[in-house]
């Protein structure tokens, strides 16, 4: 049965409700074919698949065509969910003109619903020539990885006056400029609930507590397959990177005991009849050592 895809309508029309939107990154076919299963309303493609797939130390290296190759194998799995694209580091920073004929890209090439890029006021003109375009943005305010060097490494923004005054008047900037729905990354709770109020856009929460709109996670870190790093905002709902350890650990003593494959996994020998077997051995050198 084909499922009904969800739209810019319909998740607005959640928010109305007061409907909770989920949100879970993912980046390849056969987890995004799981995520869209589950229910999950949106898949982000983010591109922390710079660190969590690629094992860089930040999202900085990524670029568009690595970002089309993952967006694109996670758009032939889903049937319900509403796909967002990242627009990774400079693809969209020189201008409007280079933001639109990369979210094109994520569009034309990928078949994302929508395109996320991170920053406030000063990407509203990236945003206004982009959703002018038909293209539905996702923006990004509060703390925004592409700019770890600016704001000195991965910490919580908005905490004073000034700050708090920044990242609202940001997300104000972003509505106006477009944007249908806005991440909103590790800023204090109450800051995060007041723009959710103020603003008629989705707030997507990560480290931003419970005031918003729905939730982003990082699936591997949900998971418990980033390692010992655990930022505060990560609840892991399973051990999963344990459980795949532990498997390829029995294959791999399996394989070296000689006890995989057995018969069970071992197609019928075919109709040779032993003496073609014998004769095949004889005619053909077998290799030495
Ligand atoms: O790239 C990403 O995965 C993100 C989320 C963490 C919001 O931007």
């Amino acid at each position: 049965m084909k499922m009904r895809k969800n739209t810019v309508a319909s998740l607005l029309e959640m928010k109305a409700k007061g409907e909770r939107i989920s949100q879970l990154t993912c980046y390849d076919y056969s987890t995004a074919r799981l995520v869209d299963g589950a229910g999950i309303d949106t898949i982000l493609v983010g591109d922390s698949l710079g660190m969590t797939m690629q094992g860089y130390e930040d999202t900085l290296p990524v670029t568009m065509d690595e970002m089309v190759i993952y967006a694109r194998s996670v758009c032939r799995a889903c049937q319900r969910a509403f796909v967002i694209a990242d627009m990774p580091f400079m693809s969209y920073q020189a201008g409007p003109v280079q933001a639109l004929e990369n979210a094109g890209r994520l569009i034309k090439e990928c078949r994302a619903n929508a395109v996320k890029l991170e920053g406030g006021k000063r990407v509203c003109a990236q945003i206004k020539a982009i959703t002018e375009s038909g293209i539905p943005v996702c923006a990004h305010i509060g703390m925004t990885p592409q700019s770890v060097n600016a704001i000195s490494g991965f910490t919580v923004q908005g905490k004073g006056e000034l700050e708090a005054r920044r990242v609202l008047e940001d997300a104000l900037a972003v509505e106006e400029a477009g944007a249908f729905m806005v991440v909103l990354e590790c800023i204090p709770p109450k800051l995060a609930a007041l723009i959710t109020k103020k603003t008629h856009m989705i707030t997507i929460g990560i480290g931003a507590g419970n005031g918003c709109d729905g939730q982003v996670l990082v699936y591997q870190d949900m998971l418990g397959m980033s390692g010992a790093f655990k930022p505060k905002f990560v609840k892991q709902f399973a051990q999963i990177g344990q459980l795949m350890q532990d498997a390829f650990h029995a294959y791999d003593s399996k394989v070296k005991a000689g006890t995989f494959p057995t018969d069970e996994h071992t197609y019928p020998d075919g109709d040779c009849s032993d003496d073609f077997l014998a004769g095949l051995d004889r005619d053909y050198p077998t290799h030495a050592g």
